[in-house]
């Protein structure tokens, strides 16, 4: 334990211009995790320092040397992360272990501003802990190559969300995720409600995959998300949760899964909706000739893609039908995913029929899930 207090003392309260943060996790305590980083207030160096316990983050600025006056042995894993190096404890059999790795590029440039201009809601170097976890950051708080589609993805659509939130006074929302998969969104989202909105969020996930369901409910248990359920559930046939429902997200659900999605939040009158549909081959495998449009069906690629627009078209025309205002919305460039377009629907009026479908159908005779399910009810 000295040796840690003493680590401390010498590189942080003794160097502190070399300090970037210091981060203590695991353990039983009620304070899951802290972390404390420069800050400069009114031209003075002090320390933050960020405690989360239970959904809730408590943020306390002190003297750097305050530091000194933490429980770090609560903790068994310390990190010291400074410029050019980090230095990690990790507590064993009541003894603390200590490792360095030195940084490949000296991290000379610390933004110490209490107001840093931030360019997404959630940076590069960010503190989110379950997305390392989940493997969209590296220990160091680094996006990973090969994931960095994947974080456009869900920072935009957070940010999407933030458009229509950020003005809405809530203490609490439910959330339910259809086809949550790994959940990088998932965990997003609830961080963006609990830890950025402080709205007491309650956010479940469904999908087929036992194994990956398990794990994310073992990463929300590690962090502390209480609010934040995965369950192994068919969203075609099972029956899902039927508590009222703010919003329901889906982020490439695949094929008729985004239908079932919109059925629930239709026949419920979900308020929100942020559905990013994905492979769609319904229309495709069923369509055939029959009007003005012909020539559309000549290829396979623009068969293909003129079947995914009109079964977008068609959930849009559905939900309009059933009184939500519904933006259709690029939500990422096509380089970041070519499934990148978001049905976002609000509900504010009352049911109109679906007479534009109807005609479609007659006439070109194809089969469309959604449609079906709300027909068929
Ligand atoms: C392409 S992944 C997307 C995962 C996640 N939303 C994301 O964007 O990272 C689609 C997920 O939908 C799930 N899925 C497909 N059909 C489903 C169904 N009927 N019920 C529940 N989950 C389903 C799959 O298991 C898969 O994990």
């Amino acid at each position: 334990m000295e040796n840690v207090v003493k680590k401390i003392k010498s590189e942080v309260v003794e160097n502190i211009e070399n300090f970037v943060k210091l981060v203590l996790s695991e353990t039983k305590t009620e304070t899951k995790k802290i972390v404390v980083r420069p800050i400069i207030i009114k031209d003075k160096l002090l320390l933050q320092i960020e405690k989360y316990k239970k959904d809730k983050v408590y943020h306390e600025n002190v003297e750097v040397n305050k530091i000194l006056e933490l429980q770090f042995f609560d903790y068994k894993q310390i990190l010291i992360e400074l410029k050019d190096k980090n230095i990690i404890f990790s507590k064993k059999s009541n003894r603390y272990k200590q490792k360095i790795q030195l940084k490949e590029q000296v991290n000379s440039e610390i933004n110490l501003s209490h107001n840093k201009q931030k360019s997404y809601l959630i940076n590069e170097g960010d503190d989110v802990p379950a997305l390392v976890d989940l493997g969209i950051f590296t220990k160091e708080g680094k996006i990973v190559k090969s994931k960095y589609d994947k974080f456009k993805q869900i920072n935009r659509f957070i940010e999407i969300i933030d458009d229509v939130f950020k003005s809405i006074k809530k203490d609490e929302i439910t959330i339910l995720d259809f086809g949550c998969g790994k959940s990088y969104l998932t965990f997003l989202v609830y961080y963006y409600f609990v830890e950025i909105r402080k709205i007491k969020a309650n956010i479940i996930g469904y999908d087929l995959k036992s194994d990956v369901v398990d794990r994310c409910n073992d990463i929300a248990k590690t962090y502390g998300y209480s609010g934040l359920h995965f369950f192994v559930n068919d969203v075609k046939k099972d029956k899902l949760y039927e508590g009222d429902i703010d919003m329901i997200i889906s982020l490439h659900a695949c094929d008729t899964a985004t239908d079932y999605a919109l059925d629930y939040a239709i026949k419920r009158k979900i308020p929100y909706i942020f559905s990013v549909p994905c492979c769609q081959h319904e229309i495709n495998q069923t369509l055939k000739k029959g009007g003005d449009f012909d020539i559309m069906f000549e290829d396979g690629l623009i068969k293909e893609r003129f079947s995914a627009l009109l079964t977008d078209a068609i959930r849009v025309e559905i939900l309009r039908s059933y009184g939500y205002d519904v933006d259709v919305i690029e939500f990422v460039d096509f380089a970041h995913s070519p499934k990148n377009i978001m049905i976002r629907g609000k509900l504010t009026k009352s049911k109109k029929s679906l007479s534009k479908i109807e005609n479609l159908i007659k006439k070109y005779k194809f089969k469309q899930k959604l449609y079906e399910l709300i027909k068929n009810s």
